[in-house]
């Protein structure tokens, strides 16, 4: 097909040219004095992306891999974690959690919202022998749509006075939406490479508390490779314990470079909200449903839009990618079916976020899903409200 094909799917995204230029270098001795300054330099910025001025390791994994270190860093056999379901990948971690010997407890959510800090202190009440060691939530939901008001989950433990470590997954929001790990008061905070911070995949890090790394001395799970202190030891002079993913810890340090020197965090952040604007206002315009349903909480990384009873999201997600060479996330889990996703994350403009939305457009009328009108106006609209 001539012209670019767009990668529009809620992560892996766009990894931009200076970027790409950066993973090309050739691979430095990763025991050198180039690559320790370097390093020091990734993990400097990857501290202020994630607001902590305390320890942070960073491991040459997917995010399942921080996902995992979270836990066997914190938690002994047996464990109680409470997990609460905001979709799909809160499940996949729950299941993660329960695979590795922990006893989870997960609230049920409705796959339309996020977290329901209410349920958490409900939970935590109940709790009077605090059994529970560590509460696990999501920032984003990657599957629905949905952020998490973290902070309002950090209140519900406060007010329980209630001890349990809180891992937060910032997998799909960080460098996206704004969050702070030491201001919200976070244990845990598990990142990767490939979503906000225009990367690919291959990079996931734990962030790390005080009452964590406590957490850390105290924890009996084996653990090897997800070690952190072997990984702390090391990391103040740029150094690892085994190989690290070398050109793409380049590669951080000029992303980081490129988000937090250059354009700064608050246009980032602010450019995100606008994308997603105009993405929501084009599915509210369609009249298609946002997975979503508390417009409050609908996420500036990705719009899951459901399709009505009747039409399949994977047919029409095929038929854009092969008429228009865009790529569009499935509806995962219990969504496979009627939901499609829209990344708006990343490197990413008005121009490409259109384009996405005129090639969601012609797919719907192709597959003559009932639309209540052209999306293209009211996002343009929306975009040009702000210039
Ligand atoms: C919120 C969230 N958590 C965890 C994961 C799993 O990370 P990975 O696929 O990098 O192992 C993903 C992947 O998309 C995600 O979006």
């Amino acid at each position: 097909m001539p012209g670019r094909d767009l990668l529009q799917i809620p992560g892996p995204s766009n990894v931009p040219a200076r970027v790409l230029t950066a993973l090309a270098r050739p691979t430095l001795d990763h025991r050198g004095p180039e690559f320790a300054e370097i390093a020091k330099r990734a993990l400097a910025g990857l501290k202020r992306l994630v607001g902590t001025t305390g320890a942070l390791v960073l491991y040459p994994a997917s995010g399942t891999g921080a996902w995992e270190a979270a836990l066997v860093n914190t938690l002994s056999p047996g464990d109680k974690v409470l997990f609460y379901e905001t979709g799909h990948f809160a499940r996949v971690w729950a299941q993660l959690a329960a695979r590795l010997g922990y006893a989870c407890q997960t609230i049920e959510g409705d796959w339309r919202s996020g977290t329901r800090a209410d349920a958490i202190a409900e939970a935590l009440a109940a709790d009077t022998g605090h059994a529970i060691r560590a509460v696990a939530v999501l920032h984003n939901e990657t599957s629905t749509g949905a952020v998490s008001d973290i902070a309002a989950v950090r209140r519900a433990l406060d007010a329980a006075g209630h001890p349990a470590l809180l891992l937060v997954d910032t997998i799909s929001s960080l460098g996206s939406v704004p969050y702070g790990h030491d201001a919200l008061g976070a244990d845990v905070t598990v990142g990767g490479s490939q979503k906000g911070l225009m990367l690919p995949p291959g990079l996931s890090f734990n962030a790390i508390s005080e009452r964590a790394l406590a957490a850390h001395s105290a924890a009996r799970t084996p653990r090897a490779y997800w070690d952190w202190s072997a990984m702390l030891e090391g990391a103040e002079r740029g150094s690892f314990p085994f190989t690290p993913a070398s050109n793409l810890v380049v590669a951080l340090a000029e992303a980081l470079t490129m988000l937090l020197d250059e354009e700064g965090m608050d246009a980032v952040y602010a450019r995100h909200r606008r994308l997603a604007d105009a993405a929501r206002a084009a599915v509210d315009a369609w009249g298609l449903e946002q997975q979503c349903n508390v417009p409050s909480e609908r996420s500036d990384v990705l719009t899951a839009v459901r399709l009505p009873a009747g039409y399949e999201a994977d047919a029409l997600r095929a038929t854009i990618l092969a008429r228009f060479g865009v790529s569009l996330g499935n509806g995962l889990g219990r969504l496979a079916g009627p939901v499609f996703r829209i990344g708006h994350l990343g490197d990413l403009n008005e121009t490409m976020l259109t384009g996405t939305l005129s090639a969601v457009e012609m797919g719907l009328r192709l597959h003559q899903v009932p639309l209540a009108d052209s999306g293209m106006p009211a996002a343009l609209e929306r975009l040009c409200a702000d210039v």
